[in-house]
């Protein structure tokens, strides 16, 4: 059974969406009216031609019968602007809301990315917003318009003979019970077909996105094997389904069936005792149906309302997140250089509460600056970035960038930074476009420059398209270090007066680190850089060297002084060294 959801989902995330698009729904609820009315004067319709035609009354049936096509006309716009204001509704809503939940979603904290699965996002923003539409569009007029129908088709019966109105009314209950068992059991099934669909479309994605790892480990028939399985056993589901759909539809049928015989002939009794005109037999034929049907479709109506408040409320979930951001800000490079520099205070933080990552974080950058962190993997390295992002609270103490407070702020002091991640991401699109995200309103000229400050020019210039060539999901066409050149040249557009380079060189061969670092130089000179790097080679001339181990600074100093120390650095440096020694020369190869 659906998991039964509390009205403030509705009430909460839904109605204010509804009354957004009021009107649409003011003018279907007039259209639901018309309907109904429509409905009963067709009744009305019949039983007075059947009675005028029994009677011989030929002048009448005429004028009916031009009647009646009027009442088709009226039905079928009623029909037309139903189906047309509904679905205008629905996607009104649906596009509204899924607006609002992607711009909520993308400013969220870091953290909520970190704890939910991309898939999990992904199925809210498009599975769970288009199964609202059962809540705000079909269902919900359904739920009012079945119960009307059914009054509507009993006042009208009563009106005409209240015995046979209660007889064809008491077949109602038995029909709501058929459907009310057989959803109960297609509900439970397609509980479990859902399930399965979504560890089929995980499964699919992963073979696809995994594609290198299955062919390099010959995994090809063990992934159809699999495949196969997931499928047979969504087949047997569905055929279950199947089945108890059939059988829903034949006891439904039967049910209705008997009850238009049960009428006709307790009616055709009425008619020879003379207590019913035969115009009134048909009425009560024509309306059976009207009064016992909402019975059998109310449940399902109110299950799928259920299932469409359940996903608004797993959006509602994300809803009420409360977002990291204000207002997102746009990349510019009104940020001026800073005159103070960074400093953390006495920083703590952990990810999850039971594992601190830093301890008394101390550290003063002053303006201007370069300083490198090294240390063994896991030593906290990123986690200093990420906190200077101010992509995470931190637990005790503060980051201070030029005398204020980060976190109060982040959206601004994010103007501040521009980062060249450890993992690089490329989003679908063209360099250029990859490139152009450093910074909104970059001209080309700028473009360039910074592609060749970052060493990616020539190569760029080399591909058949040039600064348009498609990098493919994630830059899949593209080599490692290609793709961190792309990285490293949208940073250096970002033209921000912090450089946070996170391992920024690590991908690419040393001929090309080594001119980066040159170009990388003179950018750096009215910079504040901050560098990671495992290669220490690359961080022997910067001001400060700042070594860290288990969240904690280990070691501080230059190059010269660390090596005096004869500490974690000293002997970091000395293994680097000796391996680089150890190798043998070209000639010793050839
Ligand atoms: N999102 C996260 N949630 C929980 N723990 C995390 C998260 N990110 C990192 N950690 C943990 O924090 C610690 C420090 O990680 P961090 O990424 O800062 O290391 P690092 O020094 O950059 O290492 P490397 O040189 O390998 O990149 C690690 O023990 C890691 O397991
Ligand atoms: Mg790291």
């Amino acid at each position: 059974m659906p998991k039964r959801v509390s009205k403030p989902v509705f009430v909460q995330l839904l109605l204010p969406y509804v009354g957004r698009f009021w009107f649409i729904y003011f003018c279907l609820a007039l259209v639901l009216l018309a309907g109904i009315a429509d409905g009963l004067l067709f009744t009305w319709f019949f039983q007075t031609i059947t009675n005028a035609a029994v009677s011989g009354d030929e002048s009448t049936v005429r004028t009916y019968f031009a009647l009646g096509s009027i009442l088709v006309i009226v039905m079928m716009t009623v029909q037309y602007m139903n189906m047309y204001l509904e679905s205008l509704a629905t996607s009104k809503v649906k596009t509204s809301l899924a607006n609002d939940l992607f711009a909520h979603l993308i400013k969220l904290p870091t953290r909520y990315y970190t704890s939910h699965h991309s898939g999990d996002l992904v199925a809210r923003m498009t599975q769970d917003v288009g199964q609202i539409g059962g809540a705000i569009g079909g269902n919900l007029l359904s739920l009012i318009r079945q119960p009307l129908w059914a009054a509507a088709s009993f006042a009208y019966l009563v009106t005409i003979h209240p015995p046979l109105a209660l007889i064809a009314l008491m077949l109602g209950p038995l029909t709501a019970v058929l459907a009310h068992s057989f959803g109960r059991l297609m509900r439970r099934n397609g509980r479990h077909i859902q399930e399965l669909t979504g560890k089929q479309t995980e499964y699919v994605n992963d073979s696809f996105a995994g594609h290198l790892v299955i062919r390099a480990f010959g995994l090809e028939s063990d992934r159809s094997r699999g495949f196969r399985r997931q499928n047979d056993r969504l087949r047997g589901l569905q055929l279950k389904e199947g089945r108890l759909k059939a059988g829903l539809q034949a006891g439904s049928t039967g049910i209705s069936i008997a009850a238009q015989i049960i009428v006709l002939g307790i009616g055709s009794l009425l008619i020879v005792r003379q207590e019913l005109s035969i115009g009134e037999l048909v009425a009560f034929i024509s309306l059976t149906q009207g009064l016992i049907g909402p019975f059998s479709s109310m449940a399902g109506t109110w299950a799928g309302f259920q299932r469409s408040l359940a996903a608004a409320e797993r959006i509602f979930q994300v809803m009420r997140e409360p977002a990291a951001i204000q207002a997102p800000s746009a990349a510019t490079d009104s940020a001026p250089a800073l005159t103070d520099g960074i400093r953390y205070e006495n920083v703590s933080f952990a990810y999850d509460t039971n594992r601190t990552i830093l301890k008394h974080f101390d550290l003063y950058i002053p303006a201007g600056k370069t300083v490198a962190f090294v240390g063994p993997s896991g030593a906290g390295k990123s986690t200093v970035f990420n906190l200077t992002l101010g992509l995470y609270e931190v637990n005790a103490g503060m980051i201070l960038i030029d005398g204020q407070r980060l976190g109060e702020s982040a959206d601004r002091k994010r103007n501040y930074l521009s980062l060249v991640p450890q993992e690089t991401f490329l989003f679908s699109g063209s360099i250029r476009s990859n490139i152009a995200l450093g910074r909104s309103g970059a001209t080309d000229e700028d473009i360039t420059q910074a592609a060749i400050a970052a060493e990616a020019h020539r190569f760029i210039m080399e591909l058949p398209q040039g600064y348009e060539t498609e990098v493919g999901e994630r830059g899949i066409r593209l080599s490692g270090g290609q793709k961190q050149k792309i990285s490293i040249a949208r940073a250096l557009l970002r033209n921000a007066p912090v450089l946070l380079l996170d391992e920024a060189t690590s991908a690419l061969d040393s001929e090309s680190e080594a001119s980066i670092q040159r170009a990388l130089r003179t950018l750096m000179q009215n910079r504040t850089t901050l560098v990671i790097a495992h290669r220490l080679s690359t961080v022997l001339d910067v001001d400060l060297i700042v070594v860290m181990d288990q969240g904690r600074i280990a070691e501080m100093g230059n190059h010269l002084q660390l090596l005096e120390q004869g500490g974690l650095y000293a002997s970091m440096f000395a293994i680097q060294y000796r391996e680089y020694m150890k190798a043998p020369a070209v000639q010793d190869l050839v």
